[in-house]
């Protein structure tokens, strides 16, 4: 994979074609420039334009932003709204029959669900939960497959002002136990089974896991959505059918309009610590920057098709499955499976078949399909494609090219979005009307988001230098705390060094080259991106430790040609050292044990056995070390402070 150096050297510049510019939302480079100017001169009018003309209001707001407790920051926060209202309700009267929602299951059956329908099934679902007892501010946990009932139960949360947070459904039974108890959550949603490239996967009973570990009485019920009809064991009173539930259920329900500020999910997410946080984004500031970013980067359109491949687990399967496309009143297309199945051309093929026209996926998921078939693309049709979109993690150049080329046909432009969990909504992106691309930059800020690369002290550091990715101001869709932990949404984000704590500290290093283009260079924290997903090493050394033979863990990152990273680990037994079989066998159990605490993607690619870790004299584990003998790199750095410099011979022998 290319490396940062290479990235930055990258020449080839891609300007958008007349025809794209001259029906482009944002048309052209003045245009653009006028909606900074704008954000410029009048930063608090330039937000109220916007959610004035994208959000139907209950009760118009008359504060814009309200600074007073910095950086627990509020916008519009005398407005009122429903978020559900706004992406279904609106879009009735006119657009009642149109398809919201095209949804391909991974054996390839398709449903077409129309506004007027989701609309009804959102209703009868608030209905039930209600029926269950779910207030306003009441917390939901969703564990569901990636299909249209997974959007149902977000948009009911919504609708009567619960706030759900929904976990991947990969995680395992200890993470969600983890989130239900942290969250608080009285009632999981979740089904029987989720079913991915033909293979089944248990939900339901990973629930029951997660609560038979106990501490999690909050949760008063499971309602269950049949999905494969597996047996699976049942928990009278708390377990409750969706069927069952919606069966007697009116479908009108009227949405609970709440304060532009009241909490619409938390979304777990890692950071250095052993610890998830949990996320909060508003109701408000949250929908507009998921509606201004489709307007401007995915230059929406009535008639586009839009797919957004990411699951619901994740905050762009929130942001632009679950929220965004609706809020737009657009169709979209919500893919069950996996791309691989039956064959590496599913993708191709649901574009040809759906007439696809905006697609946005992962770059792992373009690298292991350029892997599996580069020439696949050219059997299928897909001259219904206008728009490309990455996210994730930094594309390297040739997997931008193929994307550009075989998928794009040199035709699409290639929205390549820089954000995060915290964000919300894309930062850092170009309007593909107006900007010139260049492969592997994510080029320049959003309209409104005053993003810098900084020093430590909080300096902007000249072009071609890295430094922190900064955004200096407040924008309107940033995350509003960490639940249950506001301390530490102070000190992560809003660090008292950086400019007296004034600016948002993405956690990502970055740097801007001499025309302004940003590059983004990877995590600054303990963070990985392993095939776009975020984990914390501290995360994967506390699964380890736990293990009974495991004495002592260290887990770092090293390039990854599919993955973008993969997750080397560092372990110490207890008892000697194992080689050999053993240590096959061991290496095994370990894996499956990370899987098993935190969830299949978390598996380490790689273990390596030691007597012990190398350590500062002071004990401190020296992980650029690790790092360095992880990529298989000669050790050039001083190892005169170490405690045991034999150990690096030992940890350098490549492990399985
Ligand atoms: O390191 C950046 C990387 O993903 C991190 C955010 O991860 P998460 O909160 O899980 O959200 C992923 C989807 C928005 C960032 O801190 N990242 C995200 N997009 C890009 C990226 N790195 C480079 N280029 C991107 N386009």
């Amino acid at each position: 994979m290319a490396t940062i150096e290479s990235i930055l050297h990258e020449k080839r510049v891609f300007p958008p074609s007349d025809e794209f510019v001259r029906h482009a939302n944002v048309s052209g480079l003045e245009a653009y420039r006028a909606l900074c100017d704008e954000a410029q001169q009048d930063y608090l009018a330039f937000w109220a334009r916007l959610a004035r003309q994208h959000i139907d209001w209950h009760k118009p707001f008359t504060h814009v932003l309200d600074e007073t407790n910095a950086p627990f920051y509020k916008w519009f926060d005398d407005g009122e709204l429903n978020v559900s209202w706004n992406c279904l309700d609106r879009h009735l009267a006119t657009n009642g029959n149109k398809t919201a929602i095209i949804f391909e299951s991974d054996e390839g059956a398709v449903t077409h669900c129309s506004y007027r329908e989701l609309h009804a099934q959102v209703c009868r679902f608030a209905n039930a939960l209600k029926s269950l007892g779910v207030k306003t501010g009441d917390r939901v946990l969703i564990y569901m497959p990636m299909r249209i009932e997974a959007v149902v139960a977000m948009q009911a949360c919504a609708r009567i002002g619960a706030i759900h947070s929904v976990v991947f459904g990969g995680f395992s039974a200890k993470s969600v136990r983890e989130r239900a108890i942290n969250a608080g959550a009285c009632v999981i949603v979740t089904a029987d089974q989720q079913t991915r490239g033909g293979k089944q996967h248990a939900l339901k009973t990973t629930v029951d896991e997660a609560l038979a570990m106990g501490g999690a009485d909050c949760v008063r019920h499971v309602v269950v959505y049949r999905h494969t009809g597996a047996t699976i064991a049942w928990n009278t009173p708390r377990d409750r059918w969706w069927h069952e539930l919606i069966d007697n259920q009116s479908a009108k329900c009227d949405p609970v309009w709440v304060n532009a500020e009241h909490p619409l999910f938390t979304l777990y997410t890692s950071g250095s610590t052993g610890k998830p946080k949990g996320v909060q984004h508003s109701s408000a500031g949250y929908l507009l920057g998921a509606m201004v970013s489709i307007q401007w980067i995915f230059d929406f359109k009535p008639h586009d098709i839009f797919w957004c491949t990411a699951d619901v687990g994740w905050i762009t399967g929130h942001t632009y499955v679950a929220y965004g496309p609706l809020a737009m009143g657009g169709t979209q297309v919500i893919f069950e499976g996996a791309p691989t199945y039956p064959d590496a051309g599913r993708f191709w093929k649901i574009i040809q078949n759906h007439k696809v026209s905006v697609f946005y996926t992962a770059p792992t998921a373009i690298r292991s399909l350029i892997k599996l078939g580069a020439d696949l693309p050219a059997q299928y049709d897909l001259s219904s494609l206008r728009l490309l979109g990455s996210v994730g993690e930094p594309i390297n150049p040739e997997a931008w090219m193929w994307y550009y080329t075989v998928v794009g046909q040199s035709r699409c432009p290639i929205v390549d979005t820089w954000w995060q969990t915290e964000t919300g909504s894309h930062m850092i992106a170009p309007t593909p009307g107006a900007i010139a691309l260049k492969p592997g930059s994510c080029t320049f800020p959003l309209p409104g988001i005053d993003a810098a690369v900084v020093d430590e002290a909080g300096h902007a550091v000249p072009p071609g230098q890295g430094g922190f990715l900064v955004i200096k101001r407040p924008f309107p869709s940033q995350l509003r705390t960490l639940w249950n932990d506001p301390e530490r949404f102070k000190q992560t984000y809003f660090p008292k060094d950086i400019a007296g704590g004034s600016y948002y500290l993405a956690g990502d290093s970055a740097q801007r080259s001499e025309d302004g283009y940003f590059w983004i260079m990877g995590r600054t924290d303990d963070v990985l991106n392993v095939s776009g997903h975020r984990l914390g090493t501290m995360e994967v050394e506390s699964a380890l430790v736990a293990n009974p033979l495991v004495a002592e863990a260290a887990v770092v990152g090293k390039p990854h040609e599919i993955k973008g990273e993969a997750i080397v680990a560092f372990v110490v037994l207890k008892g000697i050292r194992p080689q050999g079989e053993q240590a096959a066998e061991i290496t095994a159990t370990l894996r499956d044990w990370v899987a098993r605490e935190i969830g299949s993607i978390a598996r380490p690619d790689e273990i390596r056995f030691g007597d012990n870790l190398p350590k500062t004299r002071s004990g401190k584990i020296m992980r650029r070390l690790l790092r360095a003998l992880a990529k298989g790199e000669t050790i050039t750095q001083d190892t005169s402070t170490l405690e045991n410099p034999a150990i690096l011979e030992q940890l350098n022998q490549p492990g399985r």
